[in-house]
């Protein structure tokens, strides 16, 4: 990680440009056209509302590209996900996590010493500040385990002040090491504290999923060995989930980190984003929606709905902002969730059975091809954090931890950015204009 570092010259603006004509006064804008790397190019209109008085609308920025970057890669159309040039297929099936947060962060695979220095530096940060475990017990018993990750990842920055200079490439490192580290440990201890069992400190001896699996199941009575295969699974999955450019979550930490707010406070505000059901909550959804489902028989009941306007019903874990074509992270998910399954000795899933049936119904029917509503990776993955005994309420917890990695590695290269400003969308008002004030006695 730089300081902020020089412009490099892979952002060009090869001569082209839009021209964008004022219909009422005739004038006409030269717009210029920037080429990335891959993908769209975009049109430069940072210069419009000085030149022309007139901002651009897109709630929703389903037109808009907020900040330049290099860490992910998606075509929606082709249904291709990249990390720093590298297909995701090749990562989920040769790399470890530990190698995909090296990647993330510093834009290439680390070498032998390079991983080792790195998992070693992360992994002597597992543990958690003494006092941050007191934390927890202001917490009812039945907190949704997100509230306590919100809360305990964004009281961080009231234990490590060490690390909260965002000038400071050393305190920036330390922080995403730190927040890298740390999160396994924070979300195992808000499943034990629901539970009202004891935490399970990190083991450093341990690899990175293994460490959290173990510090979620084991106690302090017995020995409790990590499942390899499972182990393996979860880091699969955290791989699968480590960044996907600038969905919401990942915006919200920008524009949070934008402000120059510390890098705890902005990883809590990606964390509220991520919860909702349109986004990481949607793991959790998608089960509940199978659960309530109940029957393949009942299925074509749910396929009604979902196309029913009047109805606020949606098939969870269906449909993507940016896939237009099956997530290729749903593909390798459903692979994963059959391994687990035969791992476990587990026969005929219904819940999978159902899942299979949803999809293989919904694939074929003309709304959800017509809207190109492919399965995404929230589809699968609740079936086997469910298998490997993951409480529903916990789903969403884990694609926290896993897109930590890509949070940290985005607002690193936001902070690095010598274009970066403070975030500041503007509106379009509609509202009332200039009224007069009415004294309360003379109001009807
Ligand atoms: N079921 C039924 N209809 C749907 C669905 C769905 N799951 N998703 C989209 N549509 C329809 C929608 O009603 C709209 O129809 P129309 O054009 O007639 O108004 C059309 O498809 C386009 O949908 P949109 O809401 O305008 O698209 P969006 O890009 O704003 O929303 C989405 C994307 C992911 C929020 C949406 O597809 C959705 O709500 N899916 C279910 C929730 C889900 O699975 N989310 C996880 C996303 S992947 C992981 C992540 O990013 O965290």
């Amino acid at each position: 990680m730089a300081d902020k570092k020089a412009k490099d010259d892979t952002t060009q603006n090869m001569g082209k440009s839009f021209t964008l004509t004022d219909n009422q006064s005739g004038k006409q804008y030269n717009l210029p056209v920037i080429e990335g790397s891959t993908g769209p190019d975009v049109i430069d209109v940072r210069r419009l509302y000085a030149d022309t008085d007139h901002f651009t609308y897109d709630p929703g920025f389903t037109s808009t590209g907020s900040c330049e970057s290099k860490v992910t890669f998606i075509d929606g159309d082709k249904g291709i996900l990249r990390y720093r040039g590298f297909d995701i297929n090749d990562l989920a099936e040769h790399s470890d996590f530990m190698g995909i947060c090296y990647l993330l962060l510093y834009g290439e695979l680390p070498n032998k010493d390079q991983k080792k220095k790195f998992v070693h530096d992360v992994t002597y940060h597992t543990l958690l500040q003494e006092q941050i475990s007191v934390f927890y017990q202001g917490f009812r018993r039945d907190s949704h385990p997100m509230a306590i990750m919100c809360g305990v990842v964004g009281a961080l920055s009231a234990f490590y002040h060490d690390s909260t200079d965002i000038n400071n490439p050393r305190h920036r490192m330390i922080a995403s090491y730190r927040l890298i580290a740390k999160m396994p440990t924070i979300a195992a201890y808000a499943y034990k504290y629901s539970i009202g069992q004891p935490f399970v400190y990190p083991r450093n001896d341990l690899k990175y999923s293994e460490n959290f699996l173990h510090m979620m199941y084991a106690t302090p009575c017995e020995d409790y060995k990590v499942n390899p295969v499972l182990a393996r699974a979860m880091d699969r999955i955290l791989i699968l989930h480590a960044d996907h450019e600038q969905n919401a979550s990942t915006s919200t930490v920008r524009l949070a980190g934008s402000s120059g707010a510390n890098p705890f406070a902005c990883i809590a505000a990606g964390i509220a984003s991520l919860w909702g059901p349109a986004h990481g909550g949607a793991n959790e959804a998608v089960l509940n929606m199978l659960e309530e489902i109940g029957s393949k028989d009942r299925i074509p009941e749910f396929i009604k709905r979902a196309k029913d306007k009047d109805d606020p019903f949606r098939l969870m874990g269906f449909g993507h902002r940016v896939y237009k074509n099956y997530d290729p992270r749903a593909k390798v998910m459903e692979h994963t969730c059959h391994e687990v399954l035969d791992e476990l000795g587990v026969k005929d899933e219904p819940l999978l059975e159902l899942a299979m049936e949803l999809e293989r119904i919904a694939l074929e029917d003309e709304y959800f091809v017509a809207k190109k509503l492919y399965p995404n990776v929230d589809f699968y993955s609740g079936i086997i954090f469910r298998a490997m005994g993951i409480p529903t309420s916990m789903f969403t917890v884990l694609f926290a931890v896993a897109r930590t990695v890509g949070w940290v590695a985005q607002w690193n290269e936001m902070i690095e950015d010598p274009s970066q400003k403070i975030g500041r969308p503007r509106q379009l008002y509609t509202g009332h204009t200039k009224r007069k004030y009415v004294p309360l006695h003379a109001r009807v």
